[in-house]
């Protein structure tokens, strides 16, 4: 295969519109985000109808400006990557049918990518060393999952949360804490005024190796409030934000050390939204040397990492149909 392959890769499955050119996958030429986030604040979180909409005007002029970053004319381009799945139907689809059209014009493969993988691999992108196999452990705002990466392409999934994604829990608590949206990275930062010791609040399924579970501890922290608040007596919620980032840091950080230790490798890689924790970061470095994580804007949603993941299918010659659809549910590594 010759070389420099160059992949548009296009993201439009929540709240960020985003179009990235990379060369042999891990080379970013361009990363371009229209950020969603303060459209939706108003609203608490993310809706999925106004998503939609503003994914439609922002899509083709963020297109334009990764490729003109990027000093890329459209007929360069290999290959046009876009994520399918999973996601938002109606954000999906944007996304899906502006690179259905690009690949159809430019008579370029057209390759569909699971948003999960591309995360996984935006681990890749930072890390030009880093190769398979490894355990990926998956935190972002719809999913928890713990992987085994076998090989390029290949994805075994070991466990997953069996409610809440870790994210939406931060998202959950730190809006009962009244912070602002979205909330993860606000109560990261409230957790650095309190003891993460002070409350002992439960870490679930103990006893499972590598499935998670976070609605009982999101209900603990409401009873907490809630009493406290019943008995007039005060909150200290820098103790409360710390305590519960402890509670899921344990749990994220116990499931990764067994998930290492049964697949007898020391390489991790921290992927999704939540990797941007700083304390799971550190976390995680405690039970392996070998840690892999994107920078905080790679861990975030882009398209960086979708091209990334796009590059390895093309070089497999696993290009998708254009009659692909959007898969909201799709699933990760169960295949
Ligand atoms: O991967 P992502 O950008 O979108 C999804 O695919 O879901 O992840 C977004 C999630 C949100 O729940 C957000 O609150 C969380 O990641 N997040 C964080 C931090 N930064 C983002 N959670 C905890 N600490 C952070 N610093
Ligand atoms: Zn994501």
């Amino acid at each position: 295969m010759n070389n420099n392959i160059i992949i548009l890769g296009i993201e439009t499955s929540c709240d960020e519109t985003a179009a990235a050119v990379t060369v042999d996958g891990r080379k970013i030429l361009s990363n371009i985000i229209f950020s969603q986030i303060p459209i939706h604040q108003q609203f608490g979180g993310v809706v999925p109808e106004i998503a939609s909409r503003h994914h439609v005007r922002r899509i083709l002029p963020v297109i334009d400006e990764a490729l003109r970053v990027a000093a890329v004319p459209l007929s360069r381009l290999d290959a046009v990557a876009v994520t399918y799945g999973p996601g938002l139907a109606g954000a999906l689809l944007v996304g899906v049918a502006a690179a259905k059209g690009l690949a159809f014009a430019l008579n370029r493969p057209l390759l569909g990518v699971n948003h999960l993988e591309g995360h996984i691999y935006a681990g890749f992108i930072n890390h030009p060393e880093l190769e398979p196999p490894f355990v990926a452990l998956v935190v972002s705002g719809g999913h928890t999952a713990i992987l085994y990466v076998p090989a390029y392409n290949r994805f075994e999934l070991l466990g997953r949360t069996r409610d809440d994604a870790a994210g939406e829990a931060f998202d959950k608590i730190a809006r009962v804490l009244e912070l602002p949206y979205p909330g993860g990275p606000e109560l990261e930062k409230l957790a650095r005024l309190g003891n993460p010791a002070s409350i002992a609040f439960p870490r679930a399924l103990k006893e499972d190796l590598f499935n998670f579970s976070f609605s009982g501890l999101k209900s603990a922290v409401i009873n907490y409030l809630h009493n406290k608040r019943q008995n007039g007596e005060p909150t200290d919620k820098g103790d409360v934000a710390a305590s519960f980032q402890a509670a899921v840091i344990d749990m994220l950080t116990g499931r990764a050390a067994n998930a290492l230790q049964a697949r007898d490798t020391t390489k991790l890689v921290l992927a999704g939204g939540v990797a941007a924790n700083a304390e799971l970061r550190k976390s995680l470095t405690q039970i392996t040397a070998r840690l892999y994580c994107p920078e905080p804007a790679l861990c975030t949603d882009n398209a960086a990492m979708i091209a990334c993941r796009a590059y390895y299918l093309y070089k497999e010659g696993l290009y998708s149909n254009l009659s692909i659809n959007a898969v909201p549910s799709l699933s990760l590594g169960e295949e």
